[in-house]
């Protein structure tokens, strides 16, 4: 059983902090609630103490005598602020302590996670940026507010993530593995790579590259130093990742070859495409008079995963794949990424079923991590943060 404090601040979400809550004393870990005077306006005192079966308070002056502002941080084995608001953010990123929570915050030597929920405008406000990357240089982890209805009318960017998911992060968050990758370089890449035919269209494909930047994100909390290669990756940059924009998968080859000698470990999240046109057109390939479609003749292009694995002269680096699969008539999708992790001959392979199109473009996945040594790890679905750390885990099983 964990000691978790739940930081409750005032915005509109913070009701679903009462679903969270009730997820956390589920799972059998005891919750301590610390809210904001001002969520007390959303959801009041007698909601906590209930649900919690803790007394609630929000100054540093009540109960003085308990030493509260001292103790609830110290003896904290994790802090989830749920929501958290702009104005929480900023306090918490420059070390204000003028109530409760912020104090705990301040004295809290455990991991914390901000889940923040605020408008989108807010959310993007340059000043709650860069709060937020401060936060997350200090290895704090701020998760990155989920996208549909805000208050009122209006739609966007600023919601709080489903308490399941939150609850998700937050059981990662407690593994005793924060700094186990502290002096490991890795390197990830990310995307999805394109191959330009003229100088307007290309082959691409769906990878948004969310799966890739969670695992440096993920790498960065442990401790490790990490590159990630980007193929079009149109994300925020996690905090403390060394970033190499790339395009085609050739770009992406180069890089990688570059840096995988002095890497410990490789993640190949992103999705090369397979095949190219055999020549680039330099002007914009026009529709001609017949109306007959221009004939693309395409070329495979290399497998970088494969060379990678090729080219190592010893353990080092543990190289991961991953495999997006559907199960189809010759065999189910853990027969086919079976065969595809003897083919490859990498150490590890995370394996997505996509039929029906899941996993791309989503903050959540699911998957199963097969070792080359006959492991099989069911990682449950959740946020992409969450696999990441479990393929971290993998990962740092095989460098010790
Ligand atoms: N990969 C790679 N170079 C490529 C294609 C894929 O390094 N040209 C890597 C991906 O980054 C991923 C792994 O290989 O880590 C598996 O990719 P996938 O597309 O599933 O493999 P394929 O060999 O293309 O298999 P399939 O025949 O099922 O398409």
């Amino acid at each position: 059983m964990s000691e978790i404090v739940l930081g409750v601040s005032g915005g509109i979400a913070s009701y679903k902090a009462a679903e969270l809550l009730r997820l956390f004393t589920e799972s059998g870990h005891s919750v301590r609630v610390v809210p904001t005077d001002s969520s007390l306006k959303f959801v009041g005192a007698a909601t906590w103490e209930a649900l919690s079966g803790k007394p609630v308070q929000t100054g540093v002056f009540d109960n003085v005598d308990q030493v509260a502002h001292v103790r609830i941080g110290q003896s904290a084995d994790l802090i989830v602020v749920a929501p958290a608001t702009a104005n929480t953010l900023a306090k918490a990123a420059h070390g204000l302590a003028d109530d409760l929570l912020t104090n705990t915050l301040l004295t809290a030597r455990c991991p914390v996670v901000f889940v923040p929920a605020m408008h989108t405008e807010m959310w993007e406000h340059a000043a709650t940026q860069a709060n937020v990357a401060l936060l997350r240089s200090r290895g704090n982890i701020v998760v990155e507010p989920a996208f549909g209805r805000l208050t009122g009318k209006d739609t966007g960017k600023g919601r709080l993530p489903d308490p399941l998911q939150i609850h998700a992060l937050a059981m990662q968050a407690l593994k005793p593995h924060q700094q186990d990758l502290t002096g490991i370089r890795v390197v990830v890449s990310a995307g999805g790579t394109r191959e330009y035919l003229d100088p307007v269209r290309f082959l691409g494909n769906r990878s948004s590259g969310k799966q890739g930047f969670a695992l440096a994100e993920a790498a960065v909390v442990r401790g490790a130093e990490v590159t990630v290669v980007a193929a079009n990756v149109s994300l925020p940059v996690p905090a403390g990742v060394d970033v190499v924009p790339v395009v085609s998968t050739e770009d992406l080859r180069q890089q990688m070859q570059r840096l995988a000698p002095d890497a410990d470990a490789i993640v190949m999240a992103a999705a090369p495409a397979d095949f190219r046109p055999e020549s680039f057109v330099d002007a914009k390939i026009k529709k001609n008079a017949e109306g007959s479609a221009p004939d693309i003749k395409l070329v495979e292009n290399p497998d970088i995963l494969t060379e990678l694995v090729t080219a190592r002269t010893s353990k080092r680096p543990i190289i991961v794949g991953f495999a997006a699969e559907t199960g189809d008539a010759d065999g189910s999708v853990i027969e086919h990424a079976t065969a595809k992790l003897a083919r490859k001959g990498c150490d590890l392979l995370v394996v997505n079923d996509v039929s029906a199109g899941r996993a791309f473009e989503q903050a959540d996945n699911e998957a199963v991590i097969l070792g080359a040594d006959g492991s099989v790890d069911h990682v449950p679905f959740g946020p992409k943060v969450a696999l990441a750390h479990a393929v971290w885990d993998a990962v740092s099983q095989r460098l010790d």
